[in-house]
């Protein structure tokens, strides 16, 4: 048996953001869960490199749409390492990349077959037309009139209600697939396979979609405007529509129409796949990737399911231009990585949004992992370190002892936890086969705290001052500790460093990721194996401490007075290359260096602000007319009246910036010194004009 699941693959002309991160995290979960069953996974993910939009990106930051590829893939490699998805840590066994030449072949082959197959209606399932209309680049997608925004001036083009930016006119020869006659035999696929779209809300969705009935899609532009991309096969004055060649990723992928990747993975042996997405783009998976794959005459995906979208605690959108995006790097420095995935697959109702807060994302760790899963599992251990020497206690309470235990409250036999926890176990697998991660996960919290009260109710630290209650103690700690080893199993797939790390501390040497949770019995864990060192899971996190650290970072006066960040940004449609994962060392070339305007400037007035400990408000003469406020993070270092007169280096042509009330026109080069960052204003020995330009 084997099984294939599959991320979305992501345009390569943005830096990856929580929403990427999210569907690897939920990807990388049920590969690990079906690798737990000894089922064959594979689990594929990659980036999406043609197409007008990357074309663009690659155009703003000087490089070529290659380069931009490579540049935003080597972001992808960091990141999913730092994460744990990659395969060296057990994760993805593809990442897959569009500009791979065997795609190329395989996308080709699909092609072909599609430009000999008929439709349901005997006709050609690909023609020749000319295609008319507005076309979004964000969105790879063409735009009927109830999708975009009329101009407010008349002659403007229409605005994409997505993205609000600026549709493209598009009026030109195309190859059209005649999607329109696949309707009937789409609204089949989903009558006749009840769980093919999932959940049942955006199955309604989509069969609603398709019986308000179908347009031809076009699918492919004229190479002279869209170059970046794969060619029509023996008409390469066509570039394939992106989506139709970033869909067929996941056959071509696994062997279709190309010899290298069969031979390396299989087509037959991994096909039908489990698409994970965004609910945003379910309409192309949905829809367009079915009805290709009925005119090519392959298979269909097993299942395609749409989770929703993350939203700020408030439940708006993410965007840069409101502050409220959560970066990578702050999650990753900030937080251990399990808390990240068990708070991504925890809060997040599978289908509907859900909202994600630091805030938010600190009182889970330290509500549910420290002084929940991680505090049962340290107790359980020291008890057993203190009381039974390190050792496995032995599970049974002889006949002697009953009355012993029965005083203490304690049951005599095992059957009521085994019973609770066989039944809890089972539940949190049949919502976990739902992909209701949530509910699987309260079921396992279930588990935690019953076995807490189990601990706190019989009190072992008082029963190990009674030489009678030895063999009750010894039950309460053995039971807690199997529980724990259950639960190890359990989340493995949820949390698999924590998981390993629970079976390591109780001296197991097997690994959790192995073995099936439905295979568990109870008091398999045998009496008398000594346990391993006792160490904190999940150590708390001080909210306000924390907070504060990840506003500074966040703060873009922080990060630019440390004179370390210079990006180019890319302003596609998510995340910019100013999110840099920091310590990526990548080369500019000049003409990068020179958009940034460097000037001498002198500071003439210098004054702290009213709570905020950080920031210095400055006016700098630059040699212009007035001089420039600027917004420093720099106070707890430099007395405001010592600055005065002071010669400094200004980056002139930052966009300015509100912070604090106070608009900062620039910022102030300074070196970053130390572990905490201390700023070393940049200055000069000679004198220097104010204005005058560092080149
Ligand atoms: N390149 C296309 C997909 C082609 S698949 C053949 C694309 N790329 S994308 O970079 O825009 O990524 C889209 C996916 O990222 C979404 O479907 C979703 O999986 C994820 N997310 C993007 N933003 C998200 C949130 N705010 N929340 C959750 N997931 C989100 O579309």
């Amino acid at each position: 048996m084997t099984f294939y699941v599959t991320t979305p693959i992501y345009y390569a002309n943005s830096l990856p953001h929580l929403g990427h991160l999210y569907t690897m995290i939920v990807a990388d979960t049920i590969a690990r869960r079906k690798r737990q069953q000894g089922i064959e996974t594979f689990f594929l993910t990659g980036t999406d490199e043609h197409g007008i939009n990357i074309e663009r990106a690659a155009q703003r930051n000087n490089r070529t749409p290659k380069e931009q590829a490579d540049y935003v893939v080597s972001y992808f490699e960091r990141m999913t390492s730092a994460f744990g998805l990659d395969t060296a840590h057990g994760g993805f066994d593809i990442f897959m990349r569009t500009t791979n030449p065997f795609h190329y072949e395989g996308v080709s082959e699909l092609w072909r077959r599609l430009a000999k197959a008929k439709t349901p209606k005997g006709r050609e399932a690909l023609y020749k037309g000319h295609y008319e209309g507005w076309f979004c680049a964000p969105c790879a997608g063409y735009k009927t009139e109830d999708e975009y925004a009329k101009p407010a001036n008349p002659g403007d083009p229409p605005t994409c209600l997505i993205h609000e930016t600026k549709l493209d006119r598009v009026s030109e020869e195309s190859y059209f697939f005649r999607l329109s006659d696949y309707d009937q035999a789409l609204l089949e696929l989903y009558e006749a396979r009840s769980d093919f779209v999932r959940p049942e809300a955006r199955r309604n969705e989509v069969i609603s979609f398709v019986a308000g009935g179908l347009q031809d899609l076009a699918v492919s532009r004229l190479r002279s405007a869209v170059s970046w991309g794969v060619p029509v096969p023996d008409d390469p004055n066509h570039t394939m529509y992106v989506w139709f060649e970033a869909l067929s990723n996941y056959i071509t992928a696994i062997g279709f129409g190309n010899e290298q990747q069969e031979r390396a993975v299989g087509f037959e042996k991994f096909w039908p796949a489990l698409h994970l997405v965004g609910k945003d783009i379910l309409r192309f998976h949905a829809v367009y990737w079915p009805a290709f794959l009925l005119a090519a005459g392959v298979e269909q995906p097993r299942a395609i399911v749409a989770h929703g979208m993350w939203v700020d605690p408030t439940g708006r959108k993410m965007s840069k231009t409101l502050g409220n995006t959560i970066e990578l790097d702050v999650l990753n420095r900030f937080f251990p990585v399990d808390a990240i995935r068990y708070f991504c697959l925890r809060e997040m109702v599978f289908g509907q949004d859900g909202r994600f807060g630091y805030e938010n994302l600190i009182d889970r760790t330290n509500s549910d992992l420290a002084s929940g899963l991680g505090n049962l599992s340290s107790r359980t251990l020291t008890m057993i370190q203190r009381y039974c020497d390190g050792r496995i206690p032995a599970a049974t309470i002889s006949d002697e002892a009953r009355l012993a235990a029965k005083r203490a409250g304690v049951e005599t036999d095992d059957a009521a936890i085994r019973n609770f926890l066989s039944h809890a176990r089972d539940e949190f697998i049949r919502y976990f086969e739902a992909l209701a991660f949530s509910k699987a996960l309260e079921e396992a919290w279930a588990i935690v705290a019953r076995t807490d009260k189990m601990i706190s109710d019989a009190k072992p630290w008082e029963l190990a001052r009674d030489a009678g209650q030895i063999q009750t103690l010894s039950a309460v700690l053995y039971r807690a500790a199997e529980t724990l080893r259950w639960l190890a199993v359990m989340l493995y797939p949820t949390m698999p460093s924590a998981a390993k790390e629970i079976y390591a501390g109780l001296g197991l040497k097997g690994d959790p990721g192995k073995i099936d949770p439905a295979g568990l019995q109870w008091a398999e864990l045998t009496a008398g194996g000594g346990i391993g060192e006792v160490k904190p899971l999940f150590p708390r996190i001080e909210k306000a401490k924390t907070m504060e650290e990840i506003r500074d970072q966040k703060s873009e006066v922080g990060r630019e007075d440390s004179g370390t960040s210079v990006g180019a940004e890319v302003s596609g449609q998510h995340a910019t290359e100013a999110d840099a994962v920091p310590g990526v060392a990548t080369y500019i070339d000049i003409t990068d260096f020179a958009k940034v305007e460097l000037r001498v400037g002198e500071v003439r007035t210098a004054e702290r602000i009213p709570k905020a400990d950080k920031l210095l408000l400055i006016t700098v003469d630059i040699g212009e007319e007035k001089p420039r406020q600027i917004l420093a993070g720099i106070a707890q270092y430099y007395e405001p009246e010592n600055l005065i007169g002071r010669k400094i280096v200004v980056v002139a042509n930052l966009k300015p910036r509100k912070l604090r009330g106070y608009e900062s026109q620039g910022m102030l080069l300074a070196a970053s010194v130390g572990d905490e960052g201390k700023p070393v204003i940049a200055t000069f020995a000679e004198d220097v004009p104010n204005g005058a330009r560092l080149k």
